[in-house]
């Protein structure tokens, strides 16, 4: 029989670990949601926002469809009214504007360019309405097409872009408006993988260089963890949690959060609570070492630099990122024995 210490006694090590700041002292308030509820005729909608934005942040709104990411970028963007409390930029309240009127551009959800204009003509039209002369609108529609990294596309129609390109006409043009805060819905979801991670990048940088306040919406944990400042985790209408992407990974307020970011062993404790473990945070150790599981190794496979092992403990299925140094010897069917380098319960 191998001695096995009890995971709950491994619970302290947890609550001591440093919790990362994500605000430096000096910051600005840039948007301000307050006790913000919007709800539709039929009940859906959300409730209860309080949200501050930080200039210069990438804020990501993330959760599953349906729990009401769009609805909270469309009040802002002033597409769609509040039910009750307020929404503020710079101090003011927006939430009586229309959108022309707020210091905001949005990205909808669905490429939105006009299919019988020219990229030039898709982006001179809030220009023109703004009485702009033509020679600072060419140049203008030269260096933004030029930011986001598609030069000399003025005379082609949207049919004649791929996706990829569309998205960034389409993000051009939100920044021609010269928003102090940038709404993205979902602008990425259409694209392959290979070119999301390419216009990830592109935002991250669009940001930095002008300095404007994003609020992003996705469904990708991925793409939320890789863009953003802060992620806010939503559930059905309401903020789970809100925090840097190490806080929100590291620290999950609640097994709804730790499900949704990452992967996340969940093991069921005599007392009713569920224990989370990390598969990075499982280790192999030797016979006699202290352990928290023991198990049959039911899984093996190499996933380049690291090994991914499925352990079958009594009931349980844990995952487990390791080494490859660390399992070499080690057999589908062998006995092993299983250490948390951290867990949470919940
Ligand atoms: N115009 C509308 N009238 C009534 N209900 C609506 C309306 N728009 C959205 N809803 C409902 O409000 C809830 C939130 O919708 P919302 O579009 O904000 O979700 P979402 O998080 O953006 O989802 P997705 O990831 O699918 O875009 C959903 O239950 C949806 O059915
Ligand atoms: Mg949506």
């Amino acid at each position: 029989m191998i001695e096995c210490k009890g995971v709950n006694d491994m619970e302290e090590k947890i609550l001591t670990n440093e919790t990362v700041k994500s605000a430096a002292p000096d910051r600005v308030i840039k948007l301000q949601i307050k006790d913000m509820t919007k709800k539709y005729d039929n009940g859906d909608g959300v409730e209860h926002i309080d949200l501050d934005i930080y200039e210069g942040e990438i804020v990501t709104m993330l959760g599953p469809s349906g729990c009401g990411k769009s609805t909270i970028l469309r009040t802002i963007g002033g597409f769609l009214d509040v039910t009750s409390g307020d929404i503020q930029i710079d101090g003011k309240s927006i939430v009586n504007l229309p959108p022309e009127k707020r210091p905001t551009a949005m990205v909808f959800q669905s490429y939105n360019l006009w299919p019988h204009m020219t990229v030039y003509e898709n982006l001179a039209f809030g220009l023109k309405l703004r009485k702009t002369p033509k020679d600072e609108m060419d140049r203008e529609i030269k260096r933004h097409l030029e930011m986001v990294g598609i030069s000399g596309m003025e005379t082609k129609y949207p049919s004649q872009l791929s996706g990829g390109q569309q998205q960034r006409v389409a993000i051009a043009r939100s920044l021609l408006l010269k928003p102090s805060v940038l709404l993205l819905d979902e602008p990425f979801s259409a694209l392959d993988a290979k070119i999301r991670q390419q216009m990830r990048e592109e935002v991250k940088k669009i940001q930095s260089e002008l300095g404007i306040t994003i609020v992003f919406v996705t469904h990708d944990q991925e793409e939320a963890m890789a863009l953003s400042h802060r992620i806010v985790v939503m559930n059905k209408g309401k903020f789970e949690q809100v925090g840097t992407p190490s806080e929100i990974y590291d620290n999950p307020a609640s097994r709804y959060v730790a499900s949704f970011i990452g992967e996340m062993n969940f093991i069921p404790q005599a007392d009713g609570s569920t224990m989370a473990v990390r598969p990075e945070e499982v280790f192999l150790v030797k016979d006699g070492e202290a352990c928290d599981m023991s198990g049959t190794i039911r899984t093996i496979m190499l996933l380049g630099h690291y090994v991914e092992t499925n352990v079958q403990c009594g009931e349980n299925v844990i995952k487990c990122y390791v080494q490859r140094e660390d399992i070499e010897g080690v057999n589908v069917g062998d006995k092993v024995n299983l250490k948390f380098a951290k867990h949470h319960v919940f």
